[in-house]
């Protein structure tokens, strides 16, 4: 018995992509322009239980001991709203969230916090969905969420482009990609803990609504994508962090030609990128992703994530440095009632 309908408690963790979503052809659905693929983490997961609250006339939202409200509560409840209308139940819910994300990491925590939520509101709720619906049903709350309903290395289909509404969002989901064992770290380095400018959201409109880059960008990730896929097969971390590196600085260029620029990446970026090309100069295979903030995340081999976290720790001395590893897909946790 996973659960009980009516209470359920499920864990997520974060994922970092390797081939970036950057760019929605549908803002209500959650549509994304490309494919993308990414790594789930064995750090900073999110717990988040959710249960009905038949006699309330709202929902109740806790993100760590606070109570939400405007922007992030919203969200929250038109999540809510949708997985009442799949089940047909209107109970309003009283939602608990645990984030272990140092606050403002930006370290996608709307990933392993939707892809959470995802799993405990359709289980309270009393839906009973595969890996495959989980995965559609996160992508609605943030689209990087519908890669942490699996673990390891997970690629998620942008979907059908022609067709029906329907037919798109339906074949709009995570799966799990295979690869051979690469024993890859990553290796995270928090340069900035401040919240973002500018969100996601609006970026990802700008750029693509104004970025003379975005299209370039966008059909060379469809390349990056297939080179990957075989990069990872192949066990190969080096190709697997060079065809990541250039993908994400790809992205960062297609913002930087956005109409005002957007620009997320900082000298302390810059910096740790530095060192990483250092790290690659001395032999140690060591590639770099940057999401919609500072932060750089290192990719290279279990192996070396100690020498790689040290380089990068005393290329941004005032910055916090922590070493993940692949980690597993969300699940409800047992024993609630
Ligand atoms: O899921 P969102 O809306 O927070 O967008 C995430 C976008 C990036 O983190 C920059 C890239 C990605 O694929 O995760």
């Amino acid at each position: 018995e996973w659960g009980t309908a009516g209470c359920a408690t499920a864990v997520a963790h974060p994922n970092i992509a390797l081939i970036k979503y950057w760019g929605k052809r549908d803002e209500h659905l959650v549509l994304p322009r490309v494919d993308s693929l990414s790594m789930t983490l064995d750090v900073f997961p999110t717990t988040t239980r959710v249960h009905l609250a038949p006699e309330a006339g709202h929902d109740t939202v806790v993100l760590d001991g606070r109570q939400a409200e405007g922007e992030a509560l919203r969200r929250v409840v038109a999540f809510l709203d949708l997985v009442r209308e799949r089940a047909g139940v209107a109970d309003r819910a009283v939602v608990h969230s645990e984030n272990t994300v140092p606050t403002g990491a930006g370290l996608a925590s709307s990933a392993s916090g939707f892809a959470a939520l995802a799993v405990a509101a359709a289980a309270a709720y009393g839906l009973d969905l595969d890996a495959t619906a989980l995965s559609r049903l996160a992508r609605r709350g943030s689209g990087s969420a519908s890669r942490s309903i699996f673990g390891g290395f997970a690629v998620w289909h942008a979907g059908l482009d022609a067709g029906s509404a329907a037919a798109a969002d339906l074949s709009s989901h995570a799966e799990p990609v295979p690869a051979a064992d690469l024993d890859p770290a990553l290796v995270v380095a928090v340069v900035d803990a401040g919240p973002k400018a500018v969100s996601s959201r609006v970026a990802m409109r700008r750029t693509v609504d104004t970025s003379p880059l975005y299209e370039p960008w966008a059909v060379s990730s469809k390349d990056d994508l297939v080179e990957m896929r075989a990069a990872l097969l192949a066990g190969d971390i080096e190709a697997v962090g060079e065809i990541a590196e250039r993908n994400a600085l790809g992205m960062h260029a297609t913002m930087l030609a956005a109409r005002p620029a957007v620009r997320y990446l900082s000298p302390a970026t810059l910096t740790v990128l530095d060192s990483v090309l250092r790290l690659r100069r001395d032999g140690v295979p060591a590639y770099a992703t940057m999401d919609a903030g500072p932060n750089v995340k290192v990719l290279c081999r279990r192996a070396d994530a100690d020498r790689v976290a040290e380089a990068v720790r005393d290329a941004a001395p005032g910055g916090s440095v922590l070493v993940a590893a692949p980690g597993p897909g969300a699940r409800l946790l047992r024993g609630d009632g």
